[in-house]
């Protein structure tokens, strides 16, 4: 490369990297992948190591992060904050292992051959710096540029795990002058997909992963939006302990444990870079399960005094590392956009794909969300797009590659009429919906499969395929009909002998005694998820009194508000609604209400299982508590567990709940749900 070129390209990196670099830390809004910002990098650092006089003076390698955002008071670090170097080749992490060596052989061979290293998760989340003084929360602030960061106090006090004061059960030196801990506040998978599901339906723009949408909790002006994201924190370094020293990483992890913290119990201490690297490939197989996004691994040097005397560069310590995963983001094709039609008439615009392997999964669709998404994105059949998988989420096209768009595409729209029922196509905030009620088959067919899906009736063996056949037969038009089937009309079914009829009569019969708040959820009222059904059945204990309840009178329960309030008056106010529900009544089903317990039973009915390990309680201590609230506690994970309570190294339990559709949660949420806290 010529120097004129190097000039170009230098100065073409340096302008492109301080825009993402905003959109990234400022804006919480970027619009490459990790990696590829990552490439752009070290490209340009390269460049400028061959003309090191070409460097810009505000280059982006020579800053951490970016300025902080305008709004919060900016405050400096006890020390600078710095990043970590990513490798993404096994080669690259062989030549830190040998740099690291080198840098600690002294001539008179004062130090092993063999280093140790600490491998740990690293959390793909917002870095944080904590400052305790004399045990107490002081301030807590952002990385901003590295050297200044945001002062983000009072929204961290509402994250749960975020000790306000050290506990006295770590070092007793945390009692004493000021400690600051540094960590990562990242959002739950579980939280993230909920929310951005509700910017979708609000017709705003859903966050692009977990870590810019912790970002945007927590560089929240109004803490009250910080707190309603419920938002986890990780502790994985002290910085600055004026009474404590910690020798390796994980007496570091076993103080911030002692003292209240949320620290990452898989760190592994590993005898060398083998090892290091099996944990690399093990982690890796793991990372779908893992109830929040990670992203590699960070390798420490195990030793505080090693770590010292290796030091750092102006951006990054060279005693640890981040070796990353593999990009969760690939490229394919379009082949065309279908058009779903779902249990509540939503029209949902799916991209069918070119199959692509997603590091490890084949992915051949990807949700297109609405009208609006599918406009911002301009995804046209044909095109070439990147397409993303982040956890348990559904894939998702990421962006659309432009330049490679073949000529002669249209936009895409959303048809007018149902592609299932030919009815009129109605919008209803972001989304298109079908008009046709229970009269569209497409409709019909998910409303009965959510009826008597596991976590509702339970009706086993009633699945897609049973309820498909049923409504093509014309022999289920509402929910009621299910309770008029005869063992002659099930043997019409394709599939269906003797056994399987008498098993799915059976299974009908079995579920007219559903407890009140499952019924409720059964019946997909709009707006009526688990919770808000537990709410009612909580409140008038039988189905009767909700029949006729008025919404102011809706309205008086605490969690319920004028949208869903609206909807459960409209719903059993509807005489098509009524009816249903009295040919349920007519043929035996009886939702029955919970008895309560003197004291408030929050997990009354719930079967919980615990699995991986617990940071705040004790297994007994938390069995005790689940029993305490109405649980029953189960060992392992099969039909009758409705609750998976998981943590840090949970396996196959988590697994086999993922599969059932078990829903999972942490610890922390265990504790909010049990009103501990
Ligand atoms: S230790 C010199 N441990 O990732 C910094 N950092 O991209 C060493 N990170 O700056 C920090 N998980 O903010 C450490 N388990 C972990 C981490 C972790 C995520 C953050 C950290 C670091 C950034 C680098």
């Amino acid at each position: 490369m010529t120097r004129a070129e190097a000039k170009a390209r230098i100065a073409e990196l340096a302008s492109e990297l301080h825009e993402h670099s905003h959109r990234y830390h400022v804006l919480d809004r970027p619009t490459i992948s990790d990696a590829q910002y990552d490439r752009m990098f070290k490209e340009l650092q390269s460049l400028e190591e061959q003309f090191p006089d070409l460097k810009p003076a505000d280059s982006p390698t020579l800053r951490v992060g970016a300025a902080p955002r305008a709004g919060f008071r900016k405050v400096r670090h006890v020390r600078p904050m710095l990043s970590l170097d990513s490798l993404m080749e096994e080669s690259e992490v062989r030549e830190f292992d040998a740099r690291v060596r080198k840098g600690l052989r002294s001539d008179e061979g004062l130090f092993a051959e063999a280093v140790g290293y600490v491998a740990e998760p690293k959390f793909d989340g917002l870095s944080i710096e904590l400052v305790y003084e004399d045990g107490v929360l002081v301030r807590g602030s952002t990385r901003g540029d590295g050297e200044m960061g945001e002062d983000v106090t009072e929204n961290l006090r509402t994250i749960r795990a975020v000790p306000l004061r050290l506990s006295a059960n770590g070092p007793k030196g945390g009692q004493r002058g000021r400690v600051a801990v540094r960590g990562e506040a990242l959002m739950p998978l579980a939280e993230f997909e909920a929310l951005n599901k509700r910017l979708i339906e609000a017709s705003d723009e859903p966050f692009a992963n977990p870590r810019n949408a912790a970002a945007g909790a927590v560089r929240q002006l109004d803490p009250g939006i910080t707190a309603s994201r419920r938002l986890d924190f990780f502790a994985y370094e002290v910085m600055d302990a004026e009474h404590e020293r910690f020798a390796t990483p994980l007496a570091t992890l076993e103080a911030l444990r002692g003292w209240g913290f949320h620290v990452e119990s898989r760190a592994k201490l590993c005898a060398g870079l083998d090892e290091v690297l099996e944990f690399h490939a093990r982690l890796m197989e793991k990372r779908d399960r893992l109830p929040y996004e990670i992203d590699g691994v960070v390798i420490k040097v195990d030793r505080v005094d090693w770590q010292d005397l290796l030091g750092a560069r102006s951006r990054s310590p060279r005693w640890a590392v981040a070796y990353k995963f593999p990009p969760r983001i690939e490229v394919t094709k379009v082949l065309d956009i279908i058009v779903q039609v779902g249990r509540t008439g939503k029209l949902t615009p799916v991209a069918a794909l070119q199959p692509v392997d997603v590091s490890g999964v084949t992915v051949s669709r990807a949700t297109l969300h609405n009208q609006d998404e599918l406009d911002r994105k301009d995804v046209r059949i044909g095109d070439t797009v990147r397409v993303r998988r982040a956890g348990d989420v559904i894939p998702e096209v990421v962006e659309v590659l432009k330049d490679k768009r073949p000529r002669g595409t249209e936009r895409f729209e959303l048809p007018g009429k149902c592609p299932v029922c030919g009815a009129a196509v109605e919008k209803v905030g972001a989304y298109h919906v079908c008009t046709n009620g229970l009269s569209c088959r497409a409709q019909l067919q998910g409303h009965i499969e959510h009826f008597a899906w596991r976590g509702a009736m339970d009706i086993r063996g009633l699945g897609g395929r049973t309820v498909h056949q049923l409504i093509e037969q014309g022999l289920v038009k509402d929910l009621a009909d299910l309770y008029q089937l005869t063992p002659i009309d099930l043997s019409g079914l394709e599939g269906f002998a003797e056994k399987s009829i008498e098993n799915m009569m059976s299974a009908i019969e079995a579920s007219k005694r559903p407890r009140l708040d499952r019924f409720l959820w059964a019946l997909g009222i709009e707006h009526v998820g688990d919770t808000v059904a537990r709410l009612l059945a909580d409140h008038y204990g039988a189905l009767e009194p909700l029949l006729e309840a008025t919404e102011d009178n809706l309205q008086q329960i605490k969690g319920i508000g004028p949208e869903v309030a609206d909807a459960v008056r409209r719903f059993f106010a509807s005489p098509r609604n009524r009816k249903v529900l009295d040919r349920l009544a007519k043929a035996g089903v009886k939702p029955v209400a919970e008895k309560r317990a003197a004291g408030p039973q929050p997990l009354a009915g719930e079967v919980v299982v615990f699995t991986g390990g617990l940071e705040v309680m004790s297994r007994p201590e938390a069995q005790r508590k689940a029993e305490a609230a109405g649980a029953q506690v189960a060992s392992g994970v099969g039909k009758k567990v409705t609750l998976v309570v998981a943590g840090p190294g949970a396996g196959s339990k988590l697994e086999a709940a993922r599969k059932l559709g078990i829903p999972v949660i942490d610890e922390a949420a265990f504790i909010r749900r049990i009103g501990e806290r």
